[in-house]
């Protein structure tokens, strides 16, 4: 696989980076993840403007390049071949060669960007989105800023490892009694004729995937209302799905143990994927 780094495309066996970078330090950086499908990238536009906000919130410079990241994004997935899969893009705050709390000087350190490819032929036909998939419910014990899409996942990693000891696919994080998100997607629950998720604030990450979805759902004359929910009220929803740039719309059809409708996946997240899917390609 061809990767780039800092300017270069290079082997990925020969892509290095320094070991006092403040990513593998201090997970000081931040990453996006785009999907492709057909060799399209989907929802580019979205995933750069989140990656130049990030980078502001934490006064990190726009690496030299930014407004090459387009045409980097497309010549990795031409050079690998990729026809379903993702580009994954993480900036680092880079490092002035020692450990030190204190940022090193902007004007001095350049940040690190790495960019790299995973294939994942057939992407848009998981056999997890016809049986949908079953979440459990831990507490949300991630930082406060959690709209800003940093490279620290080690508690996102322990709640898939979570879910997974519980014989479930993936855990919804909860915070003073509501759901706050997925470990690596948004939340929602379908009750009536209703679409319920969480609204946008510091406490969620402000998904693309989120805002692409509510925007069809709007035009398909769905209602959607945006606000906290309960464990409880998840239980009892008709439905449920999340939604990410690598997972689309996935059906989930079994929260804490409780079984959704009639435990396959409901109509609502069945026509959403559909028009997500159908407009992306
Ligand atoms: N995760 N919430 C969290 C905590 C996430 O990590 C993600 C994305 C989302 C969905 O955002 P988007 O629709 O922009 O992908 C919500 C990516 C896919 C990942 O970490 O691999």
């Amino acid at each position: 696989r061809t990767v780039y780094v800092n300017g270069e495309y290079l082997p990925e066996t020969e892509a290095t980076v320094s070991i006092f970078d403040r990513g593998f330090l201090m997970a000081d950086g931040v990453y996006e993840v785009t999907s492709v499908l057909g060799g399209r990238l989907i929802d580019f536009d979205g995933h750069l403007a989140r990656l130049e906000r990030s980078l502001s919130e934490l006064d990190m410079l726009k690496p030299a390049v930014f407004d090459d990241l387009l045409d980097i994004h497309r010549e990795l997935v031409r050079v690998n071949g990729i026809t379903d899969g993702l580009v994954y893009l993480q900036v680092t705050r880079g490092s002035d060669g020692d450990r030190d709390f204190v940022f090193p000087d902007p004007e001095t350190t350049e940040p690190t960007l790495v960019l790299f490819t995973q294939s994942k032929p057939g992407l848009a036909d998981s056999p997890a989105a016809k049986t949908g998939i079953r979440v459990i419910g831990i507490d949300d014990l991630r930082w406060g800023r959690r709209d800003i899409k940093t490279v620290q996942l080690l508690y996102p990693s322990m709640g898939k490892m979570m879910a997974k000891a519980a014989g479930a696919d993936d855990a919804w994080m909860i915070e003073d009694g509501h759901v706050t998100e997925g470990t690596s997607n948004n939340a929602y629950i379908v009750k009536g004729n209703r679409i319920i998720t969480r609204h946008l604030s510091n406490d969620i990450l402000h998904g693309i995937t989120r805002a692409a979805v509510l925007r069809m759902a709007s035009e398909a004359q769905m209602q959607v209302e945006e606000r906290a929910f309960t464990m409880e009220e998840a239980k009892a929803a008709d439905e449920a799905f999340v939604t990410s740039a690598s997972a689309f719309v996935m059906p989930v059809v079994e929260i804490d143990g409780a079984t959704l409708g009639d435990g396959t996946p409901g109509p609502v997240a069945a026509r959403l994927r559909e028009i997500y899917l159908e407009e992306s390609r």
